[in-house]
């Protein structure tokens, strides 16, 4: 499984980057707005995706913020120039479904955004998205089942042999992760809070703890002169 980090923060992105376990990175408007935020200042959007792509070897999506199918084109093949591994976000809706299409004519892929269905997914593999992404969090926000709707897009794509890799987003917590793994979600993008937290277990640290104070008596030990 891939795991991508959701955010435009270049720290953030970095510390991932130094765990030794990133795939990739997903953005979004929302996710540039936070990252000029904590820049304290404006970023220019295609040099700020330029430095994200030089970062990381994977892919880096980087969303259009157009909804019709000229302007969709346009940002897309804009966005495409930016690196090899930018993948153009691009909204799940008719002009999306059309441009992913069309972009796909010219080489260029796409990650299918903002999908809530599985035939919204069904039409965005047919459509020929590199990647669909469930939004598991914003679907559970609803009272209703966010994983449930991943189980449903892999088993219609492996049904029906399609290649779109299913990019399990709007992470918000490890349960999702680990529900995400086992049905074998192609990726998951997760902010680094969760990244943080997938490393963290009570017992590692107990267990840590009496190594490292045993290993201690044991020094002491070898210090003492026998007699
Ligand atoms: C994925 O590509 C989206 O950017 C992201 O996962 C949305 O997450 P949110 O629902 O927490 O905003």
């Amino acid at each position: 499984m891939k795991f991508f980090i959701d955010t435009a923060d270049l720290a953030e992105i970095h510390e991932a980057k130094d765990m030794g376990v990133l795939d990739g990175v997903t953005t979004n408007p929302s996710l540039m707005r936070v990252a000029s935020e904590r820049a304290g200042k404006p970023l220019d959007f295609f040099d700020h995706i330029a430095k994200i792509c030089n970062l990381v070897s994977g892919d880096v999506s980087a969303e259009v913020t157009a909804v019709t199918f000229d302007e969709i084109m346009k940002q897309g093949r804009e966005l495409a120039t930016i690196a090899d591994n930018v993948v153009v976000k691009v909204p799940l809706i008719l002009d999306g479904l059309k441009a992913i299409n069309a972009l796909l004519q010219e080489g260029i892929r796409s990650n299918c955004t903002l999908c809530f269905s599985p035939t919204q997914a069904l039409l965005a593999a047919k459509a020929g998205a590199a990647y669909i992404s469930p939004f598991i969090g914003r679907v559970d926000d609803i009272s209703s089942d966010g994983m449930k709707l991943v189980q449903e897009i892999i088993e219609i794509y492996t049904i029906y042999g399609y290649e779109t890799e299913v990019l399990a987003a709007s992470i918000r917590h490890p349960m999702h992760v680990l529900e995400s793994a086992l049905m074998g979600a192609h990726v998951a993008t997760m902010p680094l809070g969760v990244i943080k937290k997938l490393v963290s277990h009570p017992l590692t640290d107990i267990g840590l703890n009496k190594f490292m104070s045993d290993w201690e008596k044991f020094e002491q030990q070898s210090d003492t002169p026998q007699s």
